[in-house]
């Protein structure tokens, strides 16, 4: 006779549900599946099992097993409910839970080493502007007074995008775009990504930063030259750090120079980090060579001026005592926390 039995199966599931404690979630989930469950169920399958029973009979049973079956899903809803609106309340009231730490975005160091080098030019009048890092092979050699010839635009040390363009080598391309667009008094800093066919190691990188310098007017001498470079190693490094010039060389300056400042380690008595020689090297810089302006349309008979190439990632390094430059592109969170203000 498995009509009593379908309907005691049935009343039983909902005195299973009225059981449940209060708080079980886990229970009530679980029920759920187990007694309304599409293919296993158990009312499911009760109500299933009635359509063998006569017509007359299957009537009456059916209709008791429809009104336990929806007992059932109300019970379950409301336990349901019941359990939410506690968990609402409980979160509420808690006052003693830790609150979240929040997530603080904060600029890598390399972006604060460029702008805080930009603002510094800044207080000395430059713009700061940016270029292309896709350049042609005149603004990236030719207009700088570097011939093709050169090692410099050798395939072996500069990328080729496709014949006569180049992925910049250095900003000083900006130097002969400036010149070209503007009429003195020119004064710009321009930082930005450069490219060389450099393998990684701990001091080389196949794409970094640098910034470039540039002052073109009337009457720009080596002595403007030299107390803007010592203002901004001051501000950089110190008050009381002392540069140094060494002659150099470079196609697109005339006298050229390299830029020493003292080590900010060993203030000058020589250290790991300045190799103890007392300065670190800083910058490439000079006098814009004549042929530069007159490639760009600029009267050098008229004007002078001076620039400078520096590499923000070198003198991170050296300012935080950083040993290798991979570092300043693994995006490691330990290290990067490091720069957290
Ligand atoms: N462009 C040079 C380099 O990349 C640096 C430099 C810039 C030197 C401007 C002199 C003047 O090495």
């Amino acid at each position: 006779m498995p009509n009593p039995t379908a309907i005691e199966q049935l009343e039983a599931a909902l005195t299973a549900v009225d059981e449940i404690a209060t708080a079980d979630a886990d229970r009530l989930t679980q029920l759920r599946t187990e007694l309304l469950g599409r293919k296993a169920g158990v009312v499911t399958k009760v109500l299933r099992s009635l359509q063998g029973l006569p017509a007359a009979e299957r009537r009456s049973v059916g209709a008791r097993a429809n009104e336990i079956k929806t007992a059932i899903e109300a019970a379950l809803d409301q336990r349901e409910a019941a359990l939410t609106a506690a968990v609402d309340q409980a979160r509420e009231r808690d006052r003693s839970m830790p609150g979240r730490p929040s997530w603080r975005g904060a600029v890598h160091p390399i972006t604060a080493v460029v702008d805080e080098i930009c603002d510094i030019f800044r207080e000395l009048g430059f713009t700061r502007v940016v270029g292309p890092e896709a350049e042609t092979e005149a603004y990236n050699f030719t207009k700088l007074n570097i011939a093709l010839d050169h090692p410099a635009a050798d395939m072996q040390d500069t990328f080729y995008l496709s014949p006569g363009i180049v992925l910049r080598a250095h900003t000083s391309p900006m130097q002969a775009r400036t010149l070209e667009r503007f009429k003195p008094p020119v004064r710009i800093v321009v930082p930005g990504q450069v490219y060389r066919r450099d393998a990684w190691d701990p001091s080389h990188a196949p794409v970094f930063e640098q910034i470039e310098g540039l002052v073109v007017d009337e009457g720009v001498s080596f002595v403007d030259f030299k107390a803007a470079i010592d203002f901004f190693v001051r501000r950089f490094f110190g008050e009381d750090t002392k540069t140094r010039f060494r002659p150099s060389f470079f196609p697109f300056t005339e006298p050229s120079a390299e830029v020493d400042a003292q080590c900010h380690i060993c203030r000058g008595a020589g250290c790991s980090t300045c190799k103890y020689t007392g300065y670190l090297e800083i910058m490439g810089a000079g006098m814009v060579h004549p042929a530069v302006l007159d490639n760009c349309g600029i009267d050098s008979e008229l004007y002078t001026g001076y620039a400078f190439g520096m590499g923000p990632h070198r003198i991170a390094m050296l300012r935080y005592g950083i040993p290798d430059i991979r570092l300043l592109f693994e995006n490691d969170m330990r290290f990067l926390n490091q720069f957290l203000e």
